[in-house]
């Protein structure tokens, strides 16, 4: 392996040095190329486009094609002395200004207004190349653009920036503007073979399949993955390498979590989501890899390009399947970023890739389902043989519309009384509807509460208590105590989450179900848990296992 104080970075080293090595940005060189060999030249010019893909390059390509000693020329020697000091980046009359780190009108002043009347100390021309040029104040952008308007004859303005939207429009309109487009994955995967060559690496298929997508058209990125595995892994780049250097998941688990996905196989999908945690895989991590390999997915089944990945070849699924997935997975990327549980986010998200969530019908039988089968002791599955079953707490608390008085009431029956109880209310008291609208009712045992997701919510609740329940109890039957709460997204907060009716059931004093503190190890709940606890509401405070 090399010495790191040997190295230098092989996207500083491989940078393209003339219009024709740059890749991807062909309507670029060859416009500018042309307007070299013409000598149509503009005195600004603004280089637009996504990160690492060429354009502080292509701006330093311009200026020497501007300067050598044999130009302006559409190619430049690269020898003369010109050439060599701006590809150094310590050429005078090629000054770079790196807006980000300089965003006030007063460096704009020191470095271009009170420059730019200078004539060029050696060269032809004057180049100014200002990078992230959005990053400008608006007060450097006002100072500059008189000096864009009418710059003297050996000026030349390069504008570049990845925010192009961020340039006033008063400067973009002075500038000729040229697109850089994300390079194509195939384009970087060659370039990738090319600079491996070079650097005596080999990239096995897989992994070149790998960096190239997971670079997403920087040509910046997908070079620097390559040096970051050239230095891991000395000469052979292999999948595993890539996979584990950069986290991603391993091939078989995202290929069996995309096949129970398309298979709509709930069961098959929930026994990956343990194997997922136990390798420690980010929840966004997996998030990302599904929907990259939803795009490709996607793109072939639209006939657009075939994948190398011989495992994602043979997966098999519709445009329309493919682009709902897209849509599901980029909704619980969303949610990931705002959520305070990944995992949950994760599991919720993985489900909502198997269809619909619409209907509520269909969660509970699958929360049925479900519990079924988290094993024998089950508490639905021996449901019907009277009361005072234990169940498992996490599940318990605030259960969204339980079954009222043991389940003699049909289900859903309570909350459709609340409902009924709320569009009575709309007549009267519409503010005092819409308040209960937003709240979560959760009815246990008999027990009716509502939790309200702000404590000026409960307040105005319980100022209408009195019509609240009068309403609740002609369409309930009979009269009903609610008991309001606050606590998060409308669930009851972690302190008040001890259901009497669990603790004081005989089978719970009986210890049926350990607490997690005393029983060792400590036990996680078990796979597609966070589901049934998506369905039912609460947040898991202790995780209990049935006693051996
Ligand atoms: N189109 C390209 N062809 C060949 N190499 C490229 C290209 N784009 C980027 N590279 C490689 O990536 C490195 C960085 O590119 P460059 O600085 O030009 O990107 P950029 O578009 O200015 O990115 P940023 O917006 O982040 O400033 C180069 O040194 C080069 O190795
Ligand atoms: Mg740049
Ligand atoms: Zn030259």
């Amino acid at each position: 392996m090399k010495k790191e104080s040997e190295h230098v970075a092989l996207a500083r080293k491989y940078r393209p040095q003339v219009f024709d090595e740059v890749l991807g940005q062909p309507s670029v060189s060859v416009t500018l190329k042309n307007a070299l060999a013409s000598g149509r030249l503009h005195h600004a010019y603004l280089f637009t486009g996504p990160r690492g893909v060429g354009k502080t390059t292509m701006a330093r390509i311009l200026a020497k094609a501007l300067n050598c000693e044999k130009g302006p020329t559409p190619l430049p020697c690269g020898t003369c002395d010109a050439c060599r000091e701006i590809a150094a980046s310590r050429c005078l009359d090629v000054l770079e200004m790196d807006a980000a780190s300089h965003t006030g009108v007063d460096n704009v002043r020191q470095v271009i207004i009170d420059t730019v009347s200078l004539a060029p100390s050696r060269d032809r021309y004057k180049v100014f190349i200002i990078d992230e040029a959005h990053m400008l104040s608006t007060q450097a952008f006002n100072a500059l653009l008189k000096t864009i308007e009418e710059p003297p004859p050996h000026v030349v303005f390069i504008l570049a920036t990845t925010e192009a939207v961020k340039i006033p429009a008063t400067i973009a309109s002075r500038c000729q503007r040229f697109r850089f487009r994300p390079v194509p994955a195939e384009l970087l995967a060659r370039h990738l073979v090319l600079l491996a060559g070079k650097e005596g690496l080999h990239v096995e298929p897989g992994a070149l399949e790998l960096l190239s997508r997971s670079a997403e058209g920087s040509l910046r990125d997908a070079v620097s993955l390559l040096d970051q595995c050239g230095s891991a892994g000395g000469e052979a780049v292999t999948e595993a390498l890539v996979r584990d250097l950069f986290g991603f998941v391993p091939q078989d688990m995202l290929l069996g979590v995309l096949k129970a996905i398309l298979a709509k196989d709930e069961r098959g999908l929930a026994g990956w989501i343990p194997a997922l945690y136990a390798e420690g895989i980010e929840p966004a991590q997996l998030l990302r890899d599904l929907r990259s390999a939803c795009e490709v997915l996607y793109l072939q089944a639209l006939g657009l390009e075939t994948t190398a990945d011989p495992g994602l070849r043979l997966l098999e699924g519709s445009a329309e399947q493919f682009s709902f997935l897209l849509r599901r997975l980029d909704k619980a990327l969303g949610e990931l970023r705002f959520g305070d549980s990944p995992r949950l986010t994760l599991e919720l998200g993985l489900f909502d890739c198997l269809g619909s969530a619409a209907d509520l019908g269909a969660w509970v039988k699958r929360l049925e389902e479900l519990e079924r089968r988290l094993g024998p002791d089950s508490p639905k599955a021996s449901r019907g043989e009277g009361e005072g079953k234990a169940v498992p707490p996490a599940s318990r608390p605030a259960a969204d519309v339980a079954h009222p008085q043991g389940g003699e009431e049909p289900d859903g029956a309570a909350a459709q009384a609340w409902q009924s109880a709320i569009a009575a209310l709309r007549e009267e008291k519409a503010a005092l509807a819409a308040t209960l609208e937003q709240a979560r009712l959760a009815v246990v045992r008999g027990a009716w509460t509502v939790t309200f997701a702000r404590p000026f919510d409960r307040d105005s609740a319980e100022r209408g208590r009195a019509l609240i329940e009068a309403k609740l109890a002609s369409t309930w039957g009979k009269s009903v105590h609610l008991e309001f709460f606050v606590g998060q997204n409308g669930h009851r907060p972690a302190d008040e989450l001890v259901d009497p009716v669990v603790t004081s059931s005989p089978a719970a004093q009986a210890g049926t179900w350990k607490d997690a503190a005393e029983a060792s190890p400590a036990v996680e709940p078990p796979a597609g848990f966070s589901k049934a606890q998506h369905v039912l509401g609460g947040k898991v405070r202790i995780v209990k296992k049935p006693a051996p």
